[in-house]
């Protein structure tokens, strides 16, 4: 698997998730776009991949700003000529405890990062692929957007329509050659999720197969560990008696 010659850019790479992407998109050839709203903590990670020899540009950027987005997207395609790589990993779960005690406003906040905020990604991405004939979105999603856990309900609801929009994308854009897909990390340690002892390292073969995927390869699909996962919620009838 080699992205040698892509340009890809992560959301969220300052830390967690994001950041070992970042490393993994580096170092299986890709020149990456670093962009978060910590500009130190990213010229950190750029420092670790020009230390492995790889390239990168540091993009401070908050995605909740769909101007911004849409001119740092610009810039960069004015500056490399492409964007073939759109990982969206960006994500806050800021909003927790039963719906009757999180604040509608708490509840939009989530949905402005981690669904408009993608979505304003995407669509400031999605011309300049279409155009080029050439594209890979990769939507870091959750697990949560299939099991709707009580107390995570502004989580799942942006982490379900993430995948819906996931669909919805990849059956726009497939004539054009740009591969859509959602995938879930699994539960790794970040300072999202610091109970776990899983590193966040095991999310990046996926995001890298996902971002490498041939023409013709998957569009519109969920995966964790390169396994199809259902895209979006089953109801358990049972779920009452567990
Ligand atoms: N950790 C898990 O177990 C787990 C499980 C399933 C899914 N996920 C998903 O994986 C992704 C990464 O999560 P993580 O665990 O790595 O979380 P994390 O350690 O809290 O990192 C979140 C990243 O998102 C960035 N971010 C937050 N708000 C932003 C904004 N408004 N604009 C731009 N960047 C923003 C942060 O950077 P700045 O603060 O520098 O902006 C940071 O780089 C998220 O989408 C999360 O939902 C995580």
């Amino acid at each position: 698997m080699s992205l040698a010659g892509r340009v890809a850019l992560v959301t969220g790479a300052s830390r967690g998730i994001g950041r070992e992407i970042a490393l993994g998109y580096a170092r299986t050839g890709a020149h990456v776009i670093l962009t978060a709203r910590d500009e130190a903590r990213l010229v950190a990670v750029a420092s670790e991949i020009a230390d492995a020899s790889g390239t990168s540009d540091v993009v401070p950027l908050d995605v909740s700003d769909p101007e911004a987005v849409r001119q740092a997207i610009d810039r960069v395609v004015a500056r490399h000529g492409r964007l073939d790589v759109l990982c969206n990993n960006a994500g806050v779960s800021n909003a927790r405890g039963p719906v009757a005690e999180v604040s509608p406003e708490a509840f939009a906040g989530v949905q402005a990062v981690n669904l408009i905020g993608l979505f304003a990604c995407c669509h400031a991405a999605l011309p300049h692929m279409i155009a080029a004939g050439y594209g890979r979105i990769v939507n870091v999603s959750s697990g949560t957007a299939i099991m709707c856990n009580p107390g995570e309900s502004a989580y799942a609801a942006s982490k379900a329509a993430v995948n819906a929009l996931t669909i919805a994308m990849a059956k726009e854009a497939q004539a054009s050659n740009v591969l859509v897909n959602a995938m879930s990390p699994g539960s790794v340690k970040t300072d999202m999720n610091p109970t776990s002892d899983v590193p966040p390292s095991e999310a990046v073969p996926t995001a890298v197969w996902l971002a490498a995927l041939p023409d013709g390869g998957p569009t519109g699909r969920f995966y964790r560990f390169m396994q199809e996962l259902p895209m979006l919620p089953e109801i358990d009838l049972d779920w009452k008696s567990r």
